[in-house]
């Protein structure tokens, strides 16, 4: 059985004190109650991260980040580097989020060099990927998402690949409240993993484990996460509030 993974993404949200605050709070309701099928993982800004290290330890809710530079080091003002994650504790990074793709020109050549840094470095990688409305509505979804799949997996050997996360999350289903039905996530979910198998073999495409991703929330999550393909969901709006705590315990 594919372990089970609810990401928060919290994007540019939260002051150190509120984040603080909130992790406290997960802490408190969860991290008592989570067993080895469920990986929870909070991805805070980077101004935090050192904060929440120290508040998680010693408990089954892991650490992410939500970008990182490709480099091990050097002239990149503004940049973090892998080993300045690993050394908060962070275990999980975000890749290739369309926010980051639309706005900060992060390119298919660029997530790959990213997954490799990340994996070489031991840690995990949550690949995100998806099609905008007008992909959609074209009929070149599954395309677009191939292309994503196949370019993000370039010179990653079938080892490091079953350690991957991939996200697929439609554009348009992201802070719209406008989430993918679980027909449609479930439909993608299920071609992401037939495209890996395509690249390595079925067996590797049945280890990866494949989130769904776009206006999930208490109401939704549960119909979603028990999708055959779906193994778990990255939150942005609802990961910032206890919505998250009441979206965990519905898998435990
Ligand atoms: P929302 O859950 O707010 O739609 O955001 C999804 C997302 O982008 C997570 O990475």
């Amino acid at each position: 059985m594919r372990k089970k993974y609810i990401i928060g993404n919290w994007k540019m949200n939260k002051t150190n004190s509120e984040a603080k605050e909130l992790i406290a709070l997960f802490k408190e309701e969860l991290s008592g109650s989570l067993n080895e099928n469920i990986q929870v993982v909070v991805c805070p800004p980077y101004t935090s991260l050192d904060m929440a290290n120290s508040l998680l330890d010693n408990t089954n809710i892991k650490l992410g980040a939500q970008n990182v530079h490709y480099a091990p080091n050097g002239a990149y003002t503004g940049e973090i580097s892998i080993s300045m994650l690993k050394d908060l504790g962070v275990e999980f990074c975000i890749v290739g989020h369309s926010e980051r793709r639309a706005m900060f020109v992060e390119t298919d050549k660029l997530v790959n060099l990213k997954v490799q840094e990340i994996l070489k470095n031991k840690l995990k990688p949550v690949i995100c990927v998806g099609e905008t409305l007008e992909e959609r509505e074209y009929g070149k979804y599954k395309e677009v998402v191939k292309t994503q799949i196949e370019q993000a997996l370039k010179n990653i050997d079938s080892l490091c690949a079953q350690s991957c996360v991939i996200a697929y999350e439609p554009v348009w289903a992201i802070g719209t409240g406008k989430n993918a039905t679980v027909e449609q996530a479930q439909e993608m979910c299920e071609f992401i993993r037939y495209v890996i198998s395509q690249i390595y073999e079925i067996q590797v495409s049945q280890k990866v484990s494949i989130l769904y991703g776009g206006s999930v929330n208490i109401n939704n999550s549960k119909d979603i996460m028990s999708a055959p393909d779906i193994d778990g969901a990255l939150i942005g709006g609802a990961s910032l509030k206890s919505e998250f705590i009441d979206i965990v315990k519905t898998q435990i």
